[in-house]
């Protein structure tokens, strides 16, 4: 992704290989800032407060915290702690475990003096991998796109609508939802995106509307209740949303809403697509409905909201009267039957077992390629 002019990723390593390079996506539209990790503790902070947040981003930056970890204490002790400590940031994104349990597993059977250097090098190829599944993902969901829209008669906007930020900022390039939705546009579409504004955290005010235009995309923030009627005054052709956690079955979890959203779609007849990597899958999962842990965050986040004022200070305001309570869930589950199709890296299926089995086969839990490494994945120490 490019930020006036420069292309950057949303993390990176230093130069010494003892650290990270993260954007800042707190302080994001208003200020763009570059923060360094240099362990364990700093990763560990960036992820629980969201400097660094999104699926496939967590799991990077979970790696990379790992390693981290290993290069100031690479004993048994040291990588099952910084494990602990990673794995609960946050409960509800798959990634985070996926990642640390890939490189945990490749790393056990080192002696401990190689094991920070090897898990900094998985580390980055798990970044790597996810750019690659990214733009495969946007290939795949880019000629549903242009299926749509010729289906349609090739009119001259596309209205596309999404949910909270499944963009370059929640992976590490591209993004999940909106990946196709850039080769759409860099293929020439005329693409016009609603965006829900993400209450409580706005991530789809603050993080997909400065995406979206710093890649030229057209788009409109409305506020989250609006899509329903949108759809139903056929302002809407179809919805892409990420995930961050999807069951073997089907079930989609992701950004509180989501679930509305589909319901909605639903009943208009307009197609709910979920863009997700392999990364995403719980293989371990059939049913998403009240298994899935759903993270509960500060009801600060509801009860408080910040902006920039007309003179350029960036303050936080309460909104809520001082008494009342506040309660703040922060993902959902969408059953499977409200989804149209599933748009991964290895093409699109429909969101149930047989459809996942017949792109993934029947046990793909147990090993992984990254980069051009298979691996074995060991979940327990
Ligand atoms: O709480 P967040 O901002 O990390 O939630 C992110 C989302 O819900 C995204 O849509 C999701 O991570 C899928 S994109 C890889």
């Amino acid at each position: 992704m490019n930020i006036n002019g420069k292309h950057y990723r949303t993390i990176w390593p230093n130069q010494a290989g003892n650290g990270v390079w993260i954007i800042d996506q707190t302080t994001l539209p208003h200020r763009f800032e570059l923060v360094e990790l240099r362990d364990v503790g700093d990763v560990v902070r960036a992820i629980a407060t969201m400097q660094v947040r999104g699926a496939t981003l967590i799991g990077g930056a979970g790696a990379y915290g790992l390693a981290l970890a290993l290069q100031d204490d690479p004993s048994n002790d040291g990588l099952a702690e910084a494990y602990r400590r990673l794995l609960t940031t946050r409960p509800t994104a798959v990634n985070l475990r996926w990642a640390l349990d890939l490189v945990r597993s490749a790393v056990l059977a080192l002696p401990p003096a190689e094991r920070g250097e090897r898990a900094f090098c998985l580390a980055g190829k798990i970044c790597d991998d996810d750019v690659a599944t990214s733009q495969a993902i946007a290939e795949h969901g880019w000629q549903l796109l242009r299926a749509c829209w010729m289906d349609k008669g090739m009119p001259d906007r596309l209205n596309v609508l999404t949910h909270c930020n499944a963009g370059w900022l929640a992976t590490i390039d591209w993004g999940t939802a909106l990946a196709p939705i850039y080769l759409a546009h860099d293929h020439g579409m005329p693409i016009h995106v609603w965006v829900d504004e993400t209450r409580p955290r706005n991530q789809g005010a603050s993080l997909t509307a400065f995406e979206l235009g710093c890649h030229g995309v057209a788009h409109t923030v409305i506020a989250d209740n609006v899509g329903g009627h949108l759809m139903q005054q056929g302002m809407v052709d179809l919805c892409i949303v990420g995930t961050d956690r999807t069951t073997a079955a089907g079930d989609v979890c992701n950004k509180i809403g989501t679930y509305l959203k589909a319901l909605a779609a639903w009943d208009n007849a307009v197609p709910f697509y979920v863009a997700l990597p392999h990364s995403s899958i719980d293989w371990t999962m059939q049913d998403g409905v009240g298994r899935i842990a759903i993270e509960r965050r500060d009801p600060a986040e509801l009860s408080q909201i910040t902006g920039r004022t007309a003179d350029g200070r960036i303050e936080t305001v309460n909104i809520l009267p001082e008494h009342s309570a506040a309660a703040n869930w922060a993902f959902d589950v969408t059953p499977a039957r409200y989804i149209t199709a599933l748009i991964t890296e290895r093409g699109v299926c429909p969101a149930s077992r047989a459809g996942l089995a017949a792109l993934y086969g029947a046990a793909p839990a147990s090993t992984f390629v990254v980069g051009s490494e298979r691996h074995a994945l060991r979940t327990q120490q």
